[in-house]
């Protein structure tokens, strides 16, 4: 099986490569450029694409590769909003992902970000190195015995229950689902997840039901000083609101691995740039926000366990033996 493999990184080679002394049977091409309408045209005479979780999948791109005989999409990726199913299935196109690789990888990052905010390392880190040892403006808050509310216990959200278990917090939840693993989480509604918590990490997909969950009623509802952490999805939050919600002083500390907008930033060096993007541009203004590059899941063993997943999916593909949980 011959695979193209879009908007391929160092750290993509260097996993992919060690896994495929395991699948001979495949042979996987990089491309350093995204697919888009303009380079769809690249994969004509492969059996499948691989692409991630900003790639373009949407009608357009997936008409293209539907006239070039691409059968099979791999997303090296749980999240699958940037395909537009119905067209998938409209024209026999299997999409096919990696649901769970490490769940932990995203939530240590999500509580990396609460801790980074609360304590205000990435604003000491830069005070030390220019020799400002005052500690003035860096107080955080215990998070020992205060509330974590985490909004969805998934794999992810499961991660984050734990973890903010050990940290001594107590933990209450919402998500339609109670993960009978979490016996010492309190499921609760949304409404009182948001007014109860003094950390809130969102762990949900993005849906219809779930765009824009945190809006300015929502925030309204939950405490002041509350520490807000986003590593699921940009959409999940509208932006706007979360603005006007820092601005009025609402939040301790806001960290975002994704936010609206982020499809232009994430992965790219834009560092000769002038950020036109009001949204990014803004978010970056506030000395209590810390936003990072969707890296949540950058972690030596969640890329290994990627690139075994991908490269097992085109395998059970090929032998007509597709898990149907990895299926879109
Ligand atoms: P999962 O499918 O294991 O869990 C999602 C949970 O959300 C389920 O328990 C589901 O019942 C719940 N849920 C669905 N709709 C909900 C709603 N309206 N309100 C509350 N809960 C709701 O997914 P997993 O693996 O835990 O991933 C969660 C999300 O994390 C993904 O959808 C993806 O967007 C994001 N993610 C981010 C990464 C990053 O690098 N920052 C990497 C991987 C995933």
């Amino acid at each position: 099986m011959k695979i193209l493999f879009y908007d391929a990184t160092s750290y993509d080679k260097e996993s992919f490569d060690k896994e495929l002394e395991y699948f001979k049977e495949i042979e996987v091409t990089y491309q350093e450029t995204d697919i888009s309408e303009k380079t769809v045209s690249l994969a004509e005479g492969y059996d499948a694409i691989c692409a991630f979780v900003n790639s373009d999948l949407s009608a357009g791109v997936l008409e293209k590769l539907h006239e070039i005989g691409i059968s099979l999409i791999l997303l090296r990726c749980a999240g699958f909003n940037n395909v537009d199913l119905e067209k998938a299935k409209a024209y026999g196109i299997t999409v096919l992902r990696v649901p769970g690789y490490s769940p932990e990888a995203v939530a240590e990052h999500a509580m990396a970000l609460a801790l980074c905010v609360n304590r205000h390392i990435h604003k000491s880190y830069i005070k030390v190195r220019e020799n400002n040892f005052s500690l003035v403006g860096l107080t955080g808050v215990d998070f020992y015995g205060k509330t974590a509310g985490i909004i969805g216990t998934g794999k992810i959200g499961a991660a984050m229950c734990r973890i903010c278990r050990g940290f001594g917090m107590r933990v209450i939840a919402y998500d339609m689902y109670h993960n009978p693993d979490l016996d010492f989480v309190e499921y609760k509604e949304l409404e009182d997840v948001l007014k109860e918590s003094d950390l809130i990490s969102l762990h949900c997909p993005l849906t219809e039901e779930t765009h824009h969950l945190v809006n300015a009623e929502t925030i309204r509802m939950m405490k002041d000083n509350v520490v807000f952490v986003n590593t699921s999805r940009g959409a999940l939050v509208h932006t706007e609101d979360l603005i006007q919600g820092i601005r009025s002083g609402k939040f301790f500390g806001v960290g975002l691995d994704v936010y609206e907008e982020e499809s232009a930033n994430v992965f790219e060096n834009r560092e000769d740039e002038l950020l036109e993007s009001s949204i990014t541009a803004r978010l970056l203004s506030f000395p209590n926000v810390v936003v990072t590059s969707h890296q949540g899941f950058l972690t030596k063993e969640a890329l290994a366990a990627i690139s075994e997943i991908t490269l097992q999916n085109a395998m059970d593909f090929e032998k007509g033996q597709i898990k149907e949980g990895n299926r879109v």
